[in-house]
């Protein structure tokens, strides 16, 4: 027997104890484990039921991942659940932590479900760019019907058992020990002859064709849009599963199933998965716990600072908001709980809780407030000497082992941290506005940092839900870094011919969430010259200068907010449309440069961009700023837009192929060989045989 499945009989009852931890994923030894207890249990003729259940924090949580991709090892998990199902002796599953995918599909294999109360179901195999293959695709709708079923598959959602939503698919949940409560519950149904119940042959989910045909057409509508391809798969599969016999719709989920599996889609979801679990491991952090953070200092309450208030009232923490004077207070606060009253008028908040994070909220305008504070944020105005006055106020207040994090975007944190008598509790944060939607955090760890430090803030990060990526050193950004070259990329096609709004109809087309002008109008053009100003002062922005935006600002143009940036904002087109003086100014500004326009494909700026945002990530690399490829990929996926499918930039020029991004940048640089300058990893690589994965490690 194999040692991860635990096997024991208890009243008739074999008890299979999948023991894989961490999340007891249903890999080959678990699989060829399973299969061996099934076997076992059938030929023992003092077993009458087999209960599966999952030993430590969870029921299987899934396939296990990391076997995608590589050739699949016997016996393979829709030919085990197969086999669950065609069990002569009931078998019954026992479900508590998460129960994903393959575990889920695992369980809705077995004849009857007890769930203990907490545990949650799902099926995430979308998010991975797959869809789930061990026959979930036919047996959940045989028992849901096909809209709930495809609303489970498509969002990738996990919900509780105990849920209405859960409820086809759960026949009890019980509370207490789990182990105790599905043994007796099998006792139960062996006492009442329950026979075995196989959900290939359950029809409930079918009882209205029409709605069922109904459903699935509303869904494949709606996926027809996306440009992942497993949403759509999923749909075909849950259609299949009402017109074909059990067996067919299982061989149409193993063709869907395989295709997506290999595709690049796939791979760069699941490198994003692994990626967003590698960033948050910081070096620092390795066997030491981080001390508890239960109260935040904020310095400065702008939109940034009242953004980091929310974000920590949101999680229970005690809030010290320092203004410079009682009015500025007034005001930061009131916007605040303007904020809180919003959500609760919306319903997204109870009165109770909005209550709770008033109380918790102590607006200040004395430092000395700070004294008790365990982390202090310092969210000024991005001016040295403005930043330093805080600094230098706040060492005389703070505790000892408090941790002193600046916001700067474009001064050197050793400056910074320079006005405090110890530096090494100064770190850098760029989290991005407003701070409580963001999903990422940069942490700047300037060298010398007390490790003790950089795990109390990423601890805070954490429970802020934010996925905290470390850029090392004084003046590191790896989000504004790689978002300055790509929006110089689009400048430079711009002035050579194309326009804003062919570049962010190539670059939405690429999966961007939004057009790089789009972005920047909704950002403000001042906004964004201060950006690329910082970058070309520290050295990242080099070579052709374009002025289009310079000119645009002079113009009056600020974005957005003021009706009119790259686009024009009115009554009649309130997102936005194209406007002839901005191709004007652009042609006058093209012209005094002497440059002929040419025209530029979809294809040519996609890959002018992406060549420029990879070359930026590589030089991060070399630089040190940025630990590995995947931490770019990570910050550019929640940060900046970047469509996770693709897996970031790094992720994406590993597909595309190094040599042919290379290529293209030596071409690009008979335009602007500083700019265009490959950084030497692309040889290095490439004479390797490898890609930016291989610096993973
Ligand atoms: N395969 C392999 N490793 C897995 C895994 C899986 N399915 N799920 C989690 N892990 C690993 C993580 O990489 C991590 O490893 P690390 O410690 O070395 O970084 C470790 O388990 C713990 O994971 P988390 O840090 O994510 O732990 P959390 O407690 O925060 O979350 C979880 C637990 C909710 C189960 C989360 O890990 C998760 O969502 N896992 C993925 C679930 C999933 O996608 N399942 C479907 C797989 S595809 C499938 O089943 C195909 C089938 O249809 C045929």
């Amino acid at each position: 027997m194999n040692e991860v499945i635990g096997y024991e009989v208890s009243d008739g009852i074999a008890i299979l104890g999948i023991n894989n931890p961490p999340v007891n994923a249903v890999g080959a030894s678990v699989r060829q484990g399973l299969s061996n207890a099934l076997h076992r249990a059938l030929g023992d003729d003092a077993v009458q039921a087999i209960l599966i259940l999952g030993e430590g924090r969870t029921f299987p949580a899934g396939s296990d991942i990391r076997e995608f991709g590589k050739p699949p090892a016997d016996p393979w998990l829709p030919g085990l659940c197969n086999a669950v199902e065609a069990s002569p002796k009931i078998v019954v599953a026992a479900l508590h932590g998460t129960a994903l995918g393959g575990g889920f599909e695992l369980a809705l294999a077995t004849h009857y479900r007890v769930a203990a109360e907490g545990a949650r179901i799902g099926f995430p195999e979308v998010t991975l760019g797959i869809l789930p293959g061990a026959g979930g695709t036919q047996r959940a709708p045989r028992l849901a019907g096909a809209g709930d079923a495809l609303d489970l598959m498509l969002s990738g959602r996990a919900i509780s058992v105990t849920s209405a939503e859960a409820a086809p698919y759960i026949d009890k949940v019980v509370q207490g020990d789990l182990r105790q409560q599905a043994l007796s519950y099998v006792q139960e149904l062996l006492a009442q002859g329950a026979g075995t119940r196989p959900t290939r042959d359950i029809r409930k989910g079918f009882a209205d064709p029409i709605a069922y045909q109904k459903a699935v057409a509303l869904r494949k509508e709606v996926v027809a849009k996306r440009p992942e391809i497993a949403p759509q798969e999923i749909v075909k599969c849950v259609e299949a599963a009402e017109l074909l016999p059990f067996d067919m719709g299982l061989t149409v989920e193993r063709a869907a199933f395989d295709d997506c599996v290999q595709s690049d889609q796939a791979a760069s979801l699941r490198h994003v998965f692994f990626a967003e679990r590698r960033a948050p491991k910081f070096p620092e952090i390795s066997g030491q716990g981080a001390s508890p953070v239960s109260q935040v200092g904020i310095v400065g309450g702008g939109v940034a600072g009242r953004g980091l208030a929310l974000a920590c009232l949101e999680v229970d923490l005690e809030v010290v908001l320092i203004e410079r004077n009682s009015a500025a207070l007034r005001e930061s606060l009131g916007k605040i709980n303007a904020y809180l009253d919003r959500l609760v008028a919306q319903g997204r908040l109870r009165g109770q809780a909005r209550d709770d994070r008033g109380m918790r909220l102590h607006g200040k305008t004395d430092f000395v407030a700070l004294s008790e504070a365990d982390v202090v944020i310092e969210a000024v105005a991005d001016d040295l000497k403005e930043k330093q006055q805080v600094f230098f106020q706040l060492d005389a207040v703070v505790r000892e082992g408090a941790v002193l994090v600046s916001t700067t975007m474009r001064h050197d944190l050793h400056q910074i941290a320079g006005k405090t008598g110890d530096p090494g509790w100064v770190l850098g944060l760029d989290i991005g506005t407003p701070a409580h939607l963001q999903q990422v955090a940069e942490v700047m760890v300037p060298e010398g940092v007390e490790p003790a430090a950089v795990a109390a803030l990423v601890a805070l990060l954490r429970r802020l839900g934010k996925l905290p990526v470390r850029a090392e050193g004084r003046r590191a950004h790896i989000g504004r870094a790689v978002l300055g070259a790509y929006r110089h990329a689009a400048d430079m096609l711009v002035e050579d011919g194309s326009t804003p709004y062919l570049v962010d109809e190539a670059m939405r087309a690429f999966g961007m969430k939004f057009g790089p002008f789009e972005q920047i109008d909704r950002e403000g053009l001042r906004e964004d010259r201060t950006l690329r100003r910082a970058l070309a002062d520290n050295g990242t922005l080099q070579g052709r200068q374009v002025s289009i935006l310079d000119r645009l600002c002079e113009a009056g143009r600020f974005g957005r907010s003021v009706g009119q940036g790259y686009y024009l904002y009115d009554g009649q087109s309130p997102s936005g449309r194209a406007d002839p003086e901005v191709i004007a100014l652009i042609r006058e500004e093209r012209e005094s440069r002497g440059i002929a326009a040419r025209g530029f494909s979809e294809e040519e700026i996609q890959r002018h961009c992406l060549a420029a945002m990879v070359n930026e990530g590589a030089r991060l690399l070399r630089l040190g700023v940025a630990r590995c490829p995947s931490d770019i990929d990570v910050v550019m996926v929640h940060g900046y837009g970047f469509p996770r499918w693709r897996g970031g930039p790094m992720k994406a020029a590993d597909l595309v192929g190094l040599w042919a991004v290379q290529r293209d940048i030596e071409q690009f640089a008979q335009q602007d060989s500083v700019f265009w300058s490959p950084e030497p990893v692309f040889d290095t690589l490439f004479k390797a045989g490898q890609g930016f994965d291989a610096l993973n490690g």
